[in-house]
């Protein structure tokens, strides 16, 4: 068994992914739509080691349980894959090294890069040959948002409805090179969040007033931005994915304590790209769950946003990425993403 190595891009949500129907295999409570990101990367090495005890696990150059845990458990699975589909007996553990190219834990879908990674590189680690829909399940359950990332440019998550998850699972739209939009991202603080994802979504769906209209109404918001994907609409698919990010943190919000993931910067971000969208360039934005803001523009549009972000105070820095393809195996020895 040889060691492998992967990349994956990160992806931002236009339509977003909020909460669980199940925590088991971490099965969405509602579908979701997103483009994948080309520059903001993970590169996550697998190599089983025959005689290994444990699997060894370093993301981003630190040992922590905690996150090592759902990294142990996507082993886990694919192994135990890798048995019944009878390549390998007794599958060793594995030596995984993981490093994203962005600032971790910030709201910059770090999770999805890494886990769409680990699942291309440790199937083909372990001898497996899995089609795209079962790399998307295998993410999924480590992270949801990680099954978008095994597909380039946008791509729609289903919520599925069966209780194993095989239909709980992403599928490309469109290419990236269809639709060649770019995406600027505002950095406003580098801290770790206070409340993680999968924490923040629970507590919502536990005591959030607005639960069930955000789940009433979701399907209506992936057709209308589907269609907009499909029409190339840039008009039609600003206004569906501003309503539904302002609609996730204001569901956020009120949950009980309230999840506030903005700061001064973040809002002063989206008066600005308002602004900017109303003087007629092509920018909208989305935040996920985290301070920072993505302005998603045409290329034309690109250099005024920049502008007027850089402008802001409390913006540190500006990444700017156009959209990216999807996970994929790198070739022996190649240059760190
Ligand atoms: C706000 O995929 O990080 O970015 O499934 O619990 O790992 P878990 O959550 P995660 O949640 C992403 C939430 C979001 C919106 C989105 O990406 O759709």
């Amino acid at each position: 068994m040889a060691s492998v190595t992967a990349t994956a891009g990160a992806n931002i949500a236009l339509v977003k992914y909020w909460g669980k129907r199940s925590l088991e295999g971490n099965l969405p409570a509602v579908g979701s739509l997103s483009i994948t990101l080309q520059a903001l990367r993970s590169r996550t090495e697998v190599a089983p080691a025959p005689g290994l005890e444990r699997d060894d696990v370093v993301l981003n150059g630190r040992r922590d349980e905690g996150q090592a845990r759902r990294v142990v458990d996507t082993l886990e699975r694919i192994r135990a894959l890798a048995r019944d589909a009878g390549v390998a007996t007794a599958p060793p553990p594995a030596v995984v090294r993981s490093e994203n190219n962005f600032p971790t834990g910030a709201g910059l879908a770090s999770s999805a890069s890494g886990f769409a990674a680990l699942v291309v590189a440790a199937a083909a680690a372990y001898g497996l040959t899995l089609a795209p829909a079962r790399l998307s399940a295998l993410a999924r359950a480590g992270s949801g948002s990680a099954a978008r990332s095994i597909f380039g440019g946008f791509v729609e998550m289903a919520r599925g409805e069966r209780e194993d998850g095989s239909d709980a699972v992403a599928r490309p739209l469109l290419p990236a090179a269809d639709w060649p939009l770019e995406v600027v991202v505002a950095i406003t603080a580098r801290a770790e969040k206070a409340v993680g994802s999968t924490q923040g979504m629970n507590l919502t769906a536990r005591t959030s007033p607005y639960w069930s209209g955000w789940l009433a109404s979701q399907e209506a918001d992936l057709e209308e931005a589907r269609a907009a994907v499909m029409g190339r609409d840039f008009e039609r698919l600003a206004d569906v994915s501003e309503f539904s990010c302002l609609k996730m943190h204001g569901l956020a919000m009120s949950a009980r304590p309230g999840l506030l993931y903005w700061n001064g910067a973040t809002v002063e971000c989206l008066q600005r790209i308002r602004a900017l969208r109303r003087s007629g360039h092509a920018v909208f934005f989305t935040v996920d769950a985290g301070p920072q803001v993505k302005a998603v523009c045409a290329p034309a549009h690109v250099a005024p946003v920049r502008d007027a972000l850089a402008s802001v105070a409390g913006v540190d820095t500006l990444l700017h990425t156009p959209l990216g393809p999807g996970a994929h195996l790198l070739p022996d020895g190649a240059a760190p993403a």
